[in-house]
């Protein structure tokens, strides 16, 4: 007779018994874990057993309640999400500390259940280890063989900036949401990189593509999917990660027959895209029989992400940028005169303009800083052990190195809360670099797309406001413009009309 039916407990009574020891077990674990000296975490709120801190965490506008805990448990502390010890770090000093001179150790890519399902550790974003850093290598160097940062970047972009006027110019000073056309937009300078070639904003698969995009920007950091991310087996009751899922599926369908169509016609002799370059690596694997990197799961990961990152950062800037000089019509008019001054309303603006043109690269620059497009940075990880500002981080813990924080730093910005283009002017009003101003990072991870974003973002905004002037549509005024952001996996404005009067001649 076992020691439990000695004891003629009732099932129920032996099962409710037995969850109490498992959950009491756990519990003096954590708690053991989280005091301990030997292990010396950063300091933190008591997690409960199973759930960490969840019952805690606002996951509508995480960023800002991870700045207030800072002000309880210090700019490096550490949260459970679930039962993931995280590590979050808040502020401009301690974000760099961590990326820049911690750079081996912060520079692995957070393991998210959503995106480990999809991408499978291939490709760039959600890639780990030597796969990763393979992979990286290779699209920064084809990139700029296919003119990343140089002149022939920025002629597509001046070519695109062309078929982008005339669909604004197309709506005649009526009210307009200008999203999928500025995804669309930002979408051709990578298609034209990537494939060698733009598309019609009307094109059925750029547009599913676009969709696509869009969507799992919304939906990839959704707090469903925060939940299903920390609690997979809660996911036959949420619906947001599927949609996701199903989102990647379709892409990866447009992306095999795209790959078939490249593969028949590619020529070692006459490599014109970054896709090509990637098949005629691939057959160089195939000769030697290694296949290690250049298969099919890197290139629908590598596809996918630069599509992703490529399109919807740089046009939800834009956004920002619309509303923003609505919201401010004195600072829409400097621009306009600095513009109308630099380069007149009879040509295109080009990159060499900007360094005569401080205003409007200040607002270029504010602009970013106040859309903080990635609220909480994309999650890292820790490599290896990690002592950190007398803390000790073991390897593989979840790092979030919060990009708010950085970007609205009280002690980095003057008037953080405020859109100021001062923050990036001197008493001369010549154009001051920020070191705080990292909207794409920092470190071992940082965004491999800064330069060409850059140049879009310039390029785009100065000829949308050379040729345009932008207002809310009648009856709307400046004041009743919502600046909230809606927060996803990146930080958009909510959704707005605006109206495009071309300015004389
Ligand atoms: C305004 C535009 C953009 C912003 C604000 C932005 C910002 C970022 C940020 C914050 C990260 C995460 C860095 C980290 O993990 O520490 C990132 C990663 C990345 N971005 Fe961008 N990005 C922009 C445009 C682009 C463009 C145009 C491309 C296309 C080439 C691109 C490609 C990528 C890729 C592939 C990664 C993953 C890097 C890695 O994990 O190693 N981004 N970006």
């Amino acid at each position: 007779m076992s020691v439990l039916s000695s004891l003629s407990l009732p099932n129920s009574d032996i099962l409710l018994a037995v969850l109490l020891v498992v959950v009491l077990v756990a519990a003096i674990h954590l708690f053991i874990l989280k005091r301990t000296s030997i292990c010396k975490l950063p300091p933190g709120p008591t997690p409960l057993p199973l759930i960490g801190n969840m019952h805690t965490l606002d996951l509508k506008r995480l960023d800002k309640h991870l700045m207030k805990l800072a002000d309880v448990y210090g700019t490096v502390y550490t949260i459970y999400l679930g039962n993931r010890r995280t590590v979050v770090l808040i502020g401009y000093d301690a974000v760099k500390d961590a990326l820049v001179n911690h750079a081996e150790q912060f520079a692995e890519r957070s393991h998210l259940t959503v995106f480990e399902t999809t991408a499978k550790g291939n490709g760039i974003i959600f890639g780990h280890g030597e796969s990763w850093k393979q992979m990286r290598r290779f699209t920064l160097s084809t990139l700029r063989d296919f003119g990343m940062g140089k002149n022939t970047t920025e002629d597509r972009i001046i070519e695109e900036t062309g078929h982008l006027i005339k669909v604004f110019e197309s709506y005649q000073g009526q009210p307009f949401d200008a999203t999928f056309i500025l995804n669309s937009a930002a979408s051709n300078i990578l298609c034209s990189m990537v494939l060698g070639n733009r598309f019609d904003y009307k094109d059925s698969t750029f547009l599913t593509l676009i969709r696509i995009v869009h969507e799992n920007a919304k939906f990839g950091a959704s707090p469903k999917t925060q939940l299903y991310n920390i609690f997979p087996f809660l996911g036959f009751l949420l619906s947001d990660h599927k949609k996701v899922i199903e989102n990647i599926k379709e892409f990866h369908v447009i992306l095999k027959n795209v790959y078939n169509e490249y593969r028949s016609k590619v020529c070692k002799d006459n490599v014109r895209s970054y896709i090509e370059a990637f098949i005629i690596k691939q057959q160089e694997e195939d000769l030697k029989n290694t296949n290690l990197y250049f298969h099919e799961g890197n290139y629908l990961s590598l596809m996918t992400n630069l599509f992703s990152a490529g399109t919807e950062t740089t046009s939800t800037t834009l956004l920002w940028g619309l509303l923003l000089m609505m919201k401010f019509p004195h600072i829409q008019k400097k621009v306009h005169e600095e513009i109308d001054a630099v380069i007149g309303k009879q040509r295109n603006p080009r990159m060499d303009d900007r360094k005569n043109m401080p205003y409007t690269d200040a607002v270029v620059h504010e602009i970013q800083r106040v859309a903080n497009v990635f609220p909480l940075n994309l999650l890292h990880e820790t490599t290896m052990d990690t002592h950190f500002r007398g803390y000790f981080i073991p390897k593989g813990t979840q790092v979030i190195p919060v990009l708010t924080s950085v970007l609205f730093d009280s002690t980095q910005w003057e008037t953080p809360e405020e859109f100021n283009p001062s923050h990036f002017l001197d008493s001369n009003g010549k154009f001051l670099k920020k070191d705080a101003f990292l909207p794409f990072s920092a470190g071992r991870r940082i965004c491999p797309g800064e330069s060409i974003a850059k140049m879009e973002l310039f390029l785009f905004f100065t000829t949308l406001f050379q040729t345009f002037c932008f207002c809310p549509p009648p009856g709307i005024s400046a004041s009743d413009l919502d600046l909230t952001p809606v927060i996803g996996l990146t930080s958009s404005p909510k959704h707005f009309k605006v109206c495009a009067l071309k300015r004389g001649t």
